[in-house]
């Protein structure tokens, strides 16, 4: 038997970071949103536990991280030690989400496998489980099981789905050389080394949400990894520019970066944006609308 979960990628529309914690994490309120760039993981029957990696056309083959280390394989085998069993199965994982790129690649995988593994063995784990598992393996992970639209805590590992009804286009810009996340984080702190306890508050942007009103929500966007994202990368804050010149409402760093995804007004909208990012030499630009579902089996 084989099975095929389908996983999105993530944006953060908000993230709030406070002051790195005695674990060595930060703080965060922040509000993720799944948009429809999306990894697919399919799981048949083995004796045995592969994993083999197809990459489309915009991502470098050589990017992906295999090896035992792979997510894929670590949500495998934790999931099967916690049931009392041994982890089996040939992975596939089809990847068009951007990798290193704060879009929440290998959580959507890692994410994927969870389900793709609890169905295939039968387990029939609970969803508190499933999420207590995920945020073992990752602080992203969570979401990428719930999807939507979704306040994180914690970490970010403790999620909250939040009432979504817009229908938010994007356009997204991959970088060809990802960025490391912990990279990120360090310099944030050395660029804020006052950074408060509590980080900023997400109540703004949810207000913006609500609205349904893209003006709202593009002046609601808050990032606090941008800072050091444009520093590490400083020809991120030339496509923020560019692309809010070609007619997006407003650019923002994707997370800990150095995807930079842009929030338009429409459909024409992203259309028009992507047509004027291509048009300047960008050769990867992807076109998304968002919310769209968590972590879930194809039919
Ligand atoms: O949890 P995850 O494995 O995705 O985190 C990767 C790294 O990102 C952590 O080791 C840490 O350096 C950084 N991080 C952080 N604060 C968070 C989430 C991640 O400092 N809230």
């Amino acid at each position: 038997m084989s099975i095929t979960v389908r996983a999105a990628a993530k944006i953060n529309l908000h993230l709030g970071v406070g002051r790195v914690r005695d674990d060595g994490f930060h703080p965060l309120d922040t509000v993720y949103q799944a948009i429809g760039i999306h990894d697919d993981l399919s799981l048949a029957d083995a004796a045995d536990l592969t994993l083999t990696t197809r990459v489309a056309d915009h991502i470098e083959a050589d990017d992906v991280p295999d090896g035992p280390d792979n997510i894929v394989l670590r949500a495998a085998r934790l999931l099967a030690e916690r049931a009392g069993r041994s982890a089996t199965g040939t992975f596939e994982v089809r990847k068009d989400i951007p990798v290193a790129g704060g879009m929440a690649g290998g959580s959507a995988d890692a994410a994927a496998a969870l389900v793709a593994c609890d169905r295939l063995w039968a387990l029939d784990t609970s969803d508190d489980d499933l999420l207590a598992l995920a945020a073992e393996l990752g602080s992203d992970i969570p979401f990428s099981l719930v999807g939507g639209t979704a306040r994180g805590a914690g970490r970010g590992e403790l999620v909250t789905p939040v009432d979504d009804r817009g229908a938010w286009w994007w356009v997204a810009v991959p970088a060809s050389v990802g960025l490391s996340t912990p990279a990120v984080y360090r310099h944030f702190d050395v660029l804020r080394p006052d950074a408060p306890e509590v980080p900023a508050s997400a109540e703004p942007l949810l207000a913006a949400l609500a609205s349904g009103e893209p003006v709202r929500l593009a002046r609601a966007l808050h990032n606090d990894l941008q800072e050091p994202a444009i520093d590490l990368r400083p020809e991120l804050g030339e496509l923020i520019t560019l692309g809010e010149a070609e007619g997006a409402l407003r650019g923002i760093v994707s997370g800990s970066g150095p995807t930079v995804v842009f929030l338009c007004d429409s459909a024409e909208g992203a259309r028009e944006t992507a047509t004027g990012l291509a048009g300047a030499g960008h050769e990867v630009v992807l076109t998304a609308t968002g919310p769209v579902a968590g972590a879930h089996l194809l039919p």
